[in-house]
């Protein structure tokens, strides 16, 4: 889709499609009122006879209004004006932008972002209408192509403004690329999307944008640097485990970087602790973690933000097999400390506690994980929120003022040393597993014992990263989270 700045008036621009936002018991207001002044009060006739409706989600579409050279207007109700925020702003850009994919419409002029929205200022309401509307206009095509008279996604799409938005245009840009990575990832089979179909990918985006380079790991290399764990997880498979190390250089060699880990299990059956029939198919997702931080790598690419940052992703599959590691096993980590498996389901932590352990020589800044990791985090928070944990108050606030500026939010739980008793074994440094209670936190306690001297703090995004339900699959989650926190560190 091409995204531009337009900044006629929007009774005289030439667009098949004028998007524009109403909200009830308000009076039309920016682009709105200019139409309805241009038509001679039509649209207000139209909503006063309930022909519009303002209301929450309904949208209504007119063709040919007078005085008007669009040949359609789109108008998007907000619902109450005095229960306006930025969650309902978001949801009138997404659905403004799967009314378009459905409809057939290929070009559009958008004028949402001329609402008020709290406190919130243009550059906000711009990436975020940007953002809205490449992603209601996203549809999963690689192993279900268009048909002929399938309607096509926009082929154009202009924003109301000028050049004082084209910085806030570039960073929306940026998120829906980043985005859209991450859901096209996350939606493919895993039969495709292998641990080393991820590192090719990640070499093409290292070639792509300035600044880039990448190193993948084969499992000789790890086995050198006594990952253990990570490779205990992949055993079972015929398909090699793969460290990817993804650098983008946007500031001074001497700047400590940003680090990213993601878990890339590219299906998790479970293990020999198989798990059961009904939606194992889901766990063709559990690489959302590392498609999260592979769409905010390349948002920050193509941002060039003037920061460093370093993204690892830890691929492999969890397969039961003649091979495959077991309950009762003692394996090692590259840390040096011993685990006793008691659940091969619980294999997200152990990929992910090597992938920590070797991204201490980059000297982070911060580092944070992100990762599908736990049933409990679901239970927990349901799909809405992100699971936030931290040692470190600073960076949890962080990343929740990140979330919550992106509209993409995350909630904090604890970990409390209190909880850090339920991983003793008296066989190996610690369990695997930590039991029923607090099953989110216990895994987060985990990874917390590899990340003793980093600035870190674990996302699990297990509720988050994908809506099987409404049939929607990868939400993209994260990336917008994670590419705002880095935003917001050049401030
Ligand atoms: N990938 C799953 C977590 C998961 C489950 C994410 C369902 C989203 C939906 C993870 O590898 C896993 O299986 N975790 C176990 C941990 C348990 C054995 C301690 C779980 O949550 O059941
Ligand atoms: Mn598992
Ligand atoms: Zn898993």
């Amino acid at each position: 889709m091409k995204i531009t700045l337009e900044n006629a008036a929007v009774d005289a621009v030439e667009s098949a499609c004028i998007v524009v936002g109403v909200l009830e018991d308000a009076p039309l207001a920016g682009p709105a009122a200019e139409l309805d002044a241009a038509s001679d009060g039509r649209l207000s006739r139209l909503i006063a006879s309930k022909d519009i409706d303002p209301d929450r989600d309904q949208l209504t579409l007119i063709h040919g209004l007078p005085g008007v050279k669009a040949e359609r207007i789109l108008v998007v109700g907000g619902g109450q004006a005095d229960k306006f925020d930025r969650f309902r702003y978001q949801n009138m850009c997404l659905a403004a932008g799967k009314y378009l994919r459905g409809h057939a419409v290929r070009e559009a002029h958008i004028c949402l972002h001329a609402m008020e929205v709290e406190n919130l200022d243009a550059a906000w309401r711009l990436r975020v209408a940007v953002q809205g509307i490449d992603h209601g206009n996203y549809r999963y095509v690689a192993t279900k192509p268009f048909k002929s008279d399938d309607n096509r996604p926009l082929k154009q799409a202009s924003f109301q403004g000028g050049d004082e938005l084209q910085a806030a245009l570039d960073q929306g840009i940026g998120l829906a690329v980043g985005v859209r990575k991450a859901r096209e990832l996350g939606n493919l089979p895993p039969n495709i999307c292998t641990p080393i179909y991820l590192a090719e990918d990640c070499t093409k985006i290292a070639e792509t944008y300035e600044n880039c380079s990448i190193e993948v790991l084969d499992t000789d290399e790890m086995a050198e640097l006594g990952m253990e764990a990570l490779l205990a997880v992949g055993q079972g498979s015929s398909n090699p485990a793969r460290l990817v190390v993804l650098k983008y250089q946007g500031a001074s060699a001497d700047e400590a970087p940003y680090v990213f880990v993601g878990k890339g299990v590219t299906f998790d059956t479970g293990g020999i602790s198989l798990k059961p029939r009904d939606s194992m198919d889901e766990m063709k997702f559990d690489m959302c973690g590392a498609a999260a931080v592979i769409g905010a790598f390349e948002a920050c690419a193509k941002m060039q933000l003037k920061l460093n940052l370093v993204t690892v992703v830890a691929a492999v599959e969890n397969m039961p097999d003649g091979k495959a590691y077991r309950p009762g096993d003692v394996i090692g980590s590259m840390a040096g400390k011993t685990i006793e498996i008691l659940n091969t389901d619980a294999e997200g932590r152990l990929a992910l506690c090597d992938a920590l352990t070797y991204s201490e020589r980059f000297k982070p800044a911060a580092i944070i994980d992100v990762a599908t990791l736990t049933g409990a985090c679901v239970v927990a928070l349901g799909h809405h929120a992100s699971a936030i944990m931290s040692r470190d108050d600073d960076l949890a606030d962080e990343l929740l003022a990140a979330g919550k500026t992106a509209v993409d939010r995350g909630w904090r739980l604890p970990l409390w040393e209190d909880y850090q008793s339920q991983l003793k074994s008296p066989f190996a440094d610690m369990k695997n597993v930590g039991g029923v209670p607090a099953g989110a936190i216990t895994a987060g306690c985990f990874l917390s014992k590899y990340t003793r001297d980093m600035r870190w703090a674990h996302m699990d995004i297990a509720g988050s990263a994908w809506k099987w339900n409404a049939n929607e699959g990868a939400t993209g989650r994260p990336v917008g989270l994670l590419t705002q926190f880095l935003i917001d560190r050049l401030a």
